[in-house]
């Protein structure tokens, strides 16, 4: 019998924002085997990010279950979870988020180096040998401003399989490189997924990405659905509908970057307790982009704030001036 590698069981999410809820999933049932290299297509705002994330353990469920490699995952607490995403699951995003100060090899190293069962020379050693394996093994010294979109995006799958993990979680992987790049990333990732067999599920808008699944499921309003035609687009939409995603988008960004902040913070202080074992140089450039994308963060985060309550403001003023003229 073939191995499941996710199932998701009756899973919600609703984003509770006080007056406002949104509902992002509304009781996903779903299947994935080990092995299997599954694309999840669907709308923006369909509840595609919101899956993924809870197949990661970047956020929790409402209700329902998630089982990934046979463990139920639902009820564990932040440290089992920061474990079972450090071993079990490879994040690759959009916008790559490799550290600029480190090299290509030193990017794929820190994983490693925080998981500990390595030591700090096999480790070297294997971020070389994925360096290669993702065609990048004359560029291992670049830093990520040294290499182009598509290469970043390569040193981030190489990292993304630095600690074996058994899933492979993409988001919008090919979103922000040109489509010949894009095809060739995704071939890259079809023959890891061929020769390692890890199991990868790739959230995309990129029609292209489905040719090469083995399977695409679409995500529509929160739901899954299996029956849909490629090239899906969204609802028809007014303005009213386009002013409330406006306002979700904003919330959503907000949060999305509230989760960044934690998980660079936990990181962070996961990593200086290794200080000791660590290159000191390494140690030195890595604690400098861990702080400086820290306050970063936490400046974008102030940002944000400030216009999702404008966001607010005008949508209370607009119902008002609707009520003063009824
Ligand atoms: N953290 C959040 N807080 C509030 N609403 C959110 C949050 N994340 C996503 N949403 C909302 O949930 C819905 C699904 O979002 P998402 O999963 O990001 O969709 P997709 O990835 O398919 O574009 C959207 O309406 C979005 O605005
Ligand atoms: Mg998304």
């Amino acid at each position: 019998m073939v191995k499941k590698m996710i199932e998701l069981k009756m899973v919600t999410k609703i984003y509770d924002l006080g007056k406002i809820k949104v509902q992002a999933l509304k009781g996903v049932l779903l299947d994935i085997e080990e092995r299997e290299f599954s694309v999840i297509m669907g709308p923006s705002g369909s509840g595609k990010t919101t899956l993924l994330n809870m197949v990661g353990a970047l956020d929790r469920p409402t209700s329902g279950r998630v089982i990934v490699d046979g463990a139920d995952i639902t009820d564990y607490d932040e440290g089992r979870l920061a474990h079972y995403r450090g071993r079990k699951i490879g994040f690759v995003f959009q916008f790559f988020n490799l550290l600029p100060l480190l090299t290509a090899r030193e990017n794929v190293e820190l994983p490693m180096l925080f998981a500990g069962d390595l030591s700090a020379n096999e480790a070297r050693e294997k971020a070389k040998e994925l360096l290669n394996l993702v065609g990048l093994g004359d560029r291992i010294n670049h830093r990520p401003t040294e290499l182009s979109g598509g290469q970043q995006q390569r040193v981030s799958i190489a990292r993304a399989f630095s600690n074996d993990p058994a899933l492979i979680l993409c988001d919008e992987p090919t979103g922000s490189i040109d489509t010949a790049t894009g095809v060739e990333v995704l071939r890259l990732m079809k023959r890891l997924n061929r020769e390692l067999g890890q199991t990868f599920v790739i959230v995309t808008h990129d029609p292209g990405v489905a040719g090469v699944a083995s399977r695409s499921i679409y995500v529509i309003d929160g739901k899954i659905s299996l029956d849909v035609p490629p090239g899906v687009s969204p609802p028809t939409d007014h303005i009213a509908k386009r002013m409330y995603e406006s306002t979700q988008a904003k919330i959503a960004k907000l949060e999305t970057s509230k989760r960044e902040l934690q998980l660079y913070k936990t990181e962070f202080e996961l990593f200086l307790k290794r200080k000791d074992e660590l290159d000191p140089i390494l140690f030195r450039k890595a604690r400098e982009d861990y702080v400086n994308r820290i306050t970063h963060l936490q400046q974008r985060i102030m940002a944000e704030i400030t216009s999702t309550k404008e966001v607010f403001i005008f949508d209370q003023f607009k119902k008002k001036r609707k009520e003063s003229n009824e």
